[in-house]
């Protein structure tokens, strides 16, 4: 199948920081992608030049920040958004919060609206950050009926990959795998079926 007609797969990534476990795993989902032939993920590089929301400049900075219209087009231009993030105080990163803002601003043009939604996250902990997937899970009910969406934890991130940054255990990603064609299977679902009109109380 040619590249264009892949499903597209934008990867957001939660951390800023260069040795990011979510990053790793996210490169690693990428890397188990690359090899399906009717998908790919591209990942946004990187949330931290968004700026801050504010409502009094986002008319303009949605016109005239290249981040900010590079962010919405990545968005717009896919099918579906996968996020790794970590748990920051048992919720996600407040960059990754305000980037998810961003996307969904100003008024009625979200660049969230149909697309399929996928979720991961690892941490050094052993509940691999499931808690800040419940508060992107809620803040994803804003966006309109919620469709449902695949989710993939990754506990002991610390112990999780080699030096190379793949992932060690053949189980995890045996699991990440088959997360994987869950998330493509869900974009095909929605790329098939008619867009939702949503009406913005904003
Ligand atoms: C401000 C802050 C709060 C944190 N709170 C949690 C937490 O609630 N739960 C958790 O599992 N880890 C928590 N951690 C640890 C992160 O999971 C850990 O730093 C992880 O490596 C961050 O993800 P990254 O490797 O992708 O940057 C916190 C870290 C920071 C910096």
């Amino acid at each position: 199948m040619a590249t264009a007609q892949k499903l597209r797969i934008l990867g957001i990534i939660g951390s800023l920081r260069a040795k990011s476990y979510n990053r790793q795993l996210m490169i690693n989902a990428q890397q188990i992608i690359s090899h399906m032939d009717n998908a790919e993920i591209e990942i946004f590089e990187d949330i931290g030049q968004l700026p801050f929301v504010n409502e009094d400049k986002e008319l303009d900075y949605c016109q005239n920040d290249d981040n900010v219209k590079r962010f919405k087009q990545s968005i717009e231009q896919s099918d579906a958004v996968l996020f790794a993030t970590p748990e920051y105080n048992f919720s996600i990163p407040g960059v990754l919060k305000n980037a998810i803002d961003i996307g969904t601003r100003p008024g009625p043009k979200n660049s969230f609206i149909n697309k399929a939604i996928g979720v991961m996250s690892a941490s050094p902990g052993n509940l691999g950050g499931i808690r800040a997937q419940g508060v992107l899970r809620q803040t994803f009910f804003a966006f309109g009926p919620s469709t449902g969406y695949p989710e993939y934890i990754l506990p002991r991130a610390g112990q999780a990959f080699d030096e190379q940054g793949k992932l060690k255990d053949a189980q995890a990603e045996k699991l990440l795998k088959s997360y994987l064609q869950q998330l493509v299977n869900l974009a095909l679902k929605h790329k098939n079926s008619s867009p939702t009109t949503i009406k913005s109380n904003k």
